[in-house]
């Protein structure tokens, strides 16, 4: 390996999401040892051999970091870009991660989905439940933003609908809610820095056509 090559970094949306990445990474010989220690407090994580660099970052965090260059490559739910609207490039749905976002709320409130009403709208992600509602439904609406737990909004009154994922649907209906309308699908994304994709082309090429011939 030449030692003058700069390390590529990466960032992983923490959680679930990054779990899948390291076993897909793994199927195309990148490993990262030191990533698999779960007590381990460490941030940053190194492979030496393939100056390679790994971070978790809160899913959020993940586009800035990758924007700014402090992360080459990203991996995060296409929800959070949506959300971040960053300047990067998305390069490749993973497939896994799947799941949509909708419009979701009791069945007496598809109603208030017809007829141009003004409503209250709780979500996680108010930018994209403002481009839904402003732009394609050409509806005036009022966007609280909540952090978590979203489904609370319509059963305690605080909004009308919500604008959240649904993956199994069951939070929906164990909670006596449904989908009214559905927004996108959604699933895990690979994300390059503008620049590193014309610096870093071969190596970021190299790896997306690893990837792809997994998928
Ligand atoms: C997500 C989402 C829904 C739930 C959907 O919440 O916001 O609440 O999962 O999954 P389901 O359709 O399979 O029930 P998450 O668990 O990330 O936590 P949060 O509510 O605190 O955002």
């Amino acid at each position: 390996m030449n030692e003058e090559m700069r390390y590529l970094t990466f960032a992983l949306g923490k959680g679930r999401l990054a779990n899948k990445t390291l076993e897909l990474l793994e199927e195309i010989g990148i490993t990262c040892e030191e990533m698999k220690d779960k007590e381990s407090r460490k941030l940053i994580f190194v492979n030496e051999e393939l100056k390679l660099k790994f971070f978790l970052a809160k899913g959020p965090d993940v586009p800035t970091y990758v924007e700014y260059g402090a992360a080459d490559i990203g991996v995060v739910g296409k929800d959070t870009i949506m959300e971040e609207n960053r300047k990067v490039y998305e390069v490749l749905d993973l497939g896994f991660g799947k799941c949509r976002m909708c419009v979701c709320g009791p069945a007496s409130a598809k109603e208030l989905l017809k007829h141009h009403e003004m409503i209250r709208v709780a979500s996680k992600y108010p930018k994209i439940a403002k481009e839904y509602f402003y732009n394609q439904k050409h509806q005036t609406v009022d966007i609280i933003k909540l952090n978590g737990s979203v489904e609370l909004g319509p059963i305690v009154g605080l909004s009308d609908v919500i604008v959240d994922i649904v993956e199994t649907g069951s939070t929906l209906r164990e909670n006596g809610l449904e989908v009214l309308e559905e927004i996108c699908p959604l699933s895990a994304r690979m994300i390059v820095n503008q620049v590193s994709m014309k610096m870093e082309a071969e190596r970021i090429q190299n790896i997306l056509q690893a990837l792809k011939s997994k998928l």
